[in-house]
């Protein structure tokens, strides 16, 4: 893999099955409730526009040839302009008429624009001017030795498109296709000689976005995957290879992060606001799901979702939102529209996290005043345990103090809930209420982002360090899922899902049988779970894990081994305790000081 360098642009470009065009970047756009001002998702030293992408010229292993792009859209002009500062020769070529020529010209003004703000220079723009074309037949790409195929995201026609060609271009040119969603095998199916199409999975803005997925069909020939991926780091680009299953690695793996928050609002968790602010201060994700949703086009995210879940026979882990569907159907496609789950415009409110105010601690005092007890989730809820706990989501970001959110259980004292509310704000940190429901908001989807990037490492979808570099470019996640994995601890994970399933019973959350026998290895090498490595930060690779599971395995099935002590304790406890003991024999609501159960209002979207 070659690196260019540009870590996580902050664009988070999910690819549209069907609606490609809509998919817009993070980098131009405002946020919600602004009137656009740009604010990017991302580290920064995000830039601002494919424009802004450096010259990559580059020694390819075929500089100075000829590279063909059909399809002059949004990801075609961003790949020839790739191809073009790369050394290339590119004719670019679309079946609507002057659709090729616009594209050029677009690409000589950002050229241009690049040698004005002096990221490159007078002479190699004009150079590379020089070496673009647009053309209006296919024959005219029969010396190149790549193809770049960006039509529409419809299988006729791409398999159509790549038939033709076969009998235009040499049998040393590599055929690439930039599908965000089809499968490799089938549009290399139309082909005499199967073995030589390769996916080449760029993301929005191509230019920009330092990731490429090389997608390998069954019948992908190693060698031209090899000269494909050679072409695309030459360009800059870091690759990872992946296998043709439905998504590849970022939209499948990713699917969670939307999927989870749109449960968590439709059980009232929290509103929009509240579970964007929560992803991104406690769970260090630099845009939240929401934002993120209305900033890709909630049809482009819809489509990509629909596409997995039925490429996948209807997988109840991809199952469609219905609030994002009628989202959909209403036209609030987010920003592009005006409105998606925020509002968009001058006169939009900015959302507002529900943020709870502050609290003062009180002296400990009268019996059990001052005493509260915190304990992380492990996906059931705390009402569930019957001991008046306070659940806290799971914090990802350590250096930063961030936001706690916090859920009590339906027995939870008031005053408890204060006292509590009262230390987390006394360390600095925000405080959000949110609902008592199984796995919180950051719980959850951690737990599930790790048991997909698990799966595909079980699937032999692509390799540990694929998985997560696909996971921290193409989507600019913090670290990557199986990281997270090794860091939390995979018993942790395991047990989220495994609690989750419990009370759902609909499959989504069912652990990967990979996840499951890493979570043994957890469990039987004694590995400290969660409560001391969430702070720590400490790695283990998957690798290092799925070794000693073998070696564990053994070991167990020659006596059995009693599993590690869970980690049941509170993750923070207030002393002096006076451990809150509800009355069994009492009414539920005569049980404590406070006798209306603690009550959580409906947060309305904002
Ligand atoms: N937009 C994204 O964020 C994104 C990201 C990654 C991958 N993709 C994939 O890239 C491909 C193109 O997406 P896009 O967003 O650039 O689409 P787009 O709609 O902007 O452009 C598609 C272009 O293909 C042309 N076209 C249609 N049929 C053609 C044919 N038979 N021959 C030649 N040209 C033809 C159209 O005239 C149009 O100019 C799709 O497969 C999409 O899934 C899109």
């Amino acid at each position: 893999m070659v690196g260019n360098g540009a870590t996580g642009s902050g664009t988070e470009s999910e690819t549209g099955a069907g609606t490609g065009s809509e998919t817009e970047s993070a980098r131009s756009a405002g946020t919600p409730g602004s009137a656009g001002t740009p604010e990017s998702a991302g580290p920064a030293e995000s830039a601002g526009s494919p424009e802004s992408a450096e010259s990559t010229e580059s020694a390819g292993p075929l500089a100075g040839s000829l590279v063909g792009v059909i399809g002059a859209g949004t990801m075609g002009a961003g790949i020839a302009q790739l191809a073009v500062q790369a050394g290339h020769a590119v004719a670019v070529y679309d079946a609507l008429d002057g659709a090729a020529a616009r594209a050029v010209e677009g690409i000589g003004k950002r050229l241009d624009s690049l040698a004005a703000k002096g990221k490159l220079g007078t002479d190699e723009a004009q150079a590379a001017k020089d070496r673009l074309t647009a053309v209006d037949s296919l024959s005219a790409l029969k010396d190149a030795v790549l193809v770049v195929e960006a039509v529409i995201e419809d299988l006729g026609v791409k398999q159509r498109l790549f038939a033709e060609l076969e009998d235009i271009v040499d049998r040393d040119c590599a055929l690439a296709t930039n599908t965000s969603s089809l499968s490799i095998s089938a549009i290399a199916g139309a082909l005499r000689d199967p073995g030589r199409l390769v996916g080449m999975h760029f993301f929005n803005p191509a230019p920009l976005m330092p990731l490429v997925e090389i997608v390998e069909g069954l019948a992908t020939d190693p060698a031209c995957r090899d000269l494909v991926r050679g072409h695309a780091e030459a360009w800059g680009k870091t690759t990872v290879t992946c296998r043709s299953t439905p998504g590849f690695i970022v939209n499948r793996v990713a699917r969670p992060y939307y999927a989870e928050a749109l449960r968590a609002y439709e059980e009232q968790t929290a509103d929009f606001a509240t579970i964007d602010a929560v992803l991104r201060e406690s769970g260090g994700f630099k845009m939240g799901p929401f934002e993120l949703m209305d900033l890709i086009g909630l049809d482009v995210n819809l489509a990509v979702s629909t596409s997995v879940w039925e490429a996948t026979g209807y997988d109840p882990r991809y199952t469609p939102a219905w609030t994002q569907k009628e989202h959909v159907a209403a036209k609030r496609l987010g920003r592009k529209t005006g409105r998606g789950f925020y509002e968009y415009g001058e006169n939009a409110a900015k959302p507002v996290p529900s943020y709870e105010p502050e609290r003062q601690q009180t002296e400990p005092g009268p019996v059990g005043a001052g005493a509260f007890s915190l304990y992380r989730s492990f996906g059931r809820t705390a009402t569930s345990y019957g001991d008046g706990r306070i659940l806290i989501d799971l914090a990802l970001d350590p250096d930063n103090p961030g936001t706690a959110a916090i859920a009590p259980a339906a027995d939870t004292p008031d005053h408890v809930l204060d006292e509590a509310i009262a230390y987390l704000q006394s360390t600095g940190k925000k405080v959000v209420i949110v609902e008592d429901v199984p796995g919180l908001i950051v719980t959850r989807t951690v737990a599930r982002l790790i048991n997909e990037a698990v799966d595909a490492l079980y699937r032999g979808d692509a390799d540990e360090d694929d998985i997560d570099t696909a996971m921290k470019l193409g989507v600019n996640y913090p670290r990557g899922p199986l990281e997270w994995g090794a860091d939390l601890g995979f018993a942790w994970a395991c047990e989220v899902l495994d609690n989750l399933e419990a009370v759902y019973r609909d499959g989504r959350y069912r652990a990967s049988p990979l996840l499951r026998k890493l979570a043994h290895a957890d469990r039987i090498m004694d590995l400290p779970l969660m409560q001391q490595r969430a702070l720590s930060f400490e790695r283990a690779s998957v690798d290092e894990v799925t070794k000693a599971a073998s070696a564990a395995e053994k070991a167990a099935a020659a006596h059995r081994t009693q599993p590690a002590a869970r980690p049941d304790g509170p993750f923070y406890e207030r002393p002096p305790v006076q451990p809150y003991e509800p009355s069994r024999d009492q009414p539920r609501d005569q049980r404590h000081d406070d006798p209306q159960p603690h009550d959580h209002p409906r947060k309305d979207q904002p």
